[in-house]
């Protein structure tokens, strides 16, 4: 319990939707215009953005009835994509609170309140029956989970069968040494960092009853991460990114806005130093990004 509570304080970040609401105005928008198009400079919490979204949910075979669970849903990006692309029902967990909060401000905004629902709780309690989902879908979480049997035996019992499980991680084959530099994104020091081997995760998914389980090499196109930060304001220097200042509005339109928005805003501080490690495992092979899916029988 203290490992879930230490996660979550890595990942909260308490302003977001007054940082977005900021933006917004500066760009011109607001609750009634803005989509889900526009939070996706803050909102896709992983190597590859909406972009590598897009390429797990292809294979998670999708129809409008389809209900669909997202572990770790952060501030929602991957539901909402969903959610706009297959117009089917999302469910979102989460532990950490100030995200699922913006999360379902922002599924207010964009009018899919009615399809996603996002919940604080652990991976490991999923507030739903036996064998309703059709799907499930975790993006760049399970680099902070120990049990991985646990979290994945959980997602096994909420799906039907047939249902898909689409995972992308990032993994690695290398023996734990010093090629790793933290902080990294999920991780600011060794203590949180529960990166495993493609194998690892491959056994833990059949142990838990997942069959046909495969594993996949996500496109190139989003194999580097975005480092898209907030524009740097003159001023004072601002060691937490999410606690700098936004600059007065000059120009308006939608290209301010997003000018404004960055993952910074969703990252606890020192983003460029955590993105930059991670870019660099990833480089020299210390690290992968890898796609698993498994069926349940
Ligand atoms: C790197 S973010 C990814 C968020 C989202 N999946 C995305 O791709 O935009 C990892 C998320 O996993 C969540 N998380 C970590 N451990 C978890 C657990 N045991 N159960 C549920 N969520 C967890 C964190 O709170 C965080 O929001």
């Amino acid at each position: 319990m203290d490992q879930v509570r230490e996660v979550a304080g890595h990942y909260r970040v308490d302003n977001i939707v007054v940082r977005v609401e900021e933006a917004m105005r500066l760009g011109g928008l607001d609750k009634t215009t803005i989509n889900v198009d526009h939070l996706e400079h803050i909102d896709e919490f992983h190597a590859g953005g909406r972009n590598a979204t897009r390429h797990v949910v292809d294979r998670l075979d999708l129809t409008r009835q389809s209900h669909v669970l997202d572990v770790g849903c952060g501030l929602g990006g991957p539901a909402r994509f969903v959610a706009t692309t297959q117009g089917c029902r999302v469910t979102g967990i989460d532990i950490t609170a100030s995200s699922v909060e913006a999360a379902n401000t922002f599924n207010e905004w964009v009018g899919l309140a009615e399809y996603i629902q996002c919940v604080v709780t652990n991976g490991f309690d999923v507030p739903l029956d036996d064998h309703v989902c059709d799907a499930a879908m975790m993006l760049h979480v399970g680099m902070n989970v120990a049990d991985k049997g646990a979290l994945f035996r959980e997602v096994f019992r909420v799906l039907k069968p047939q249902g898909r499980f689409v995972i992308y991680d990032v993994m690695t084959d290398a023996t734990p040494d010093t090629q790793v530099k933290y902080p990294l994104p999920w991780a600011s020091q060794q203590a949180l960092d529960h990166v495993a081997s493609a194998s690892l995760y491959r056994s833990a998914m059949t142990d838990a009853g997942f069959i046909a389980v495969s594993e996949h090499v996500p496109p190139s196109s989003t194999r580097r991460v975005r480092q898209k930060i907030a524009r740097p304001t003159p001023g004072p220097v601002v060691t937490d990114e999410t606690q700098r200042p936004l600059p007065d509005a000059t120009p308006s339109g939608t290209d301010k806005y997003l000018q404004e928005l960055g993952l910074n805003l969703a990252m606890a501080g020192q983003l460029t130093t955590k993105v930059s490690n991670l870019n660099n495992a990833l480089s020299i092979g210390a690290l992968r990004l890898v796609h698993l899916v498994g069926n349940k029988p």
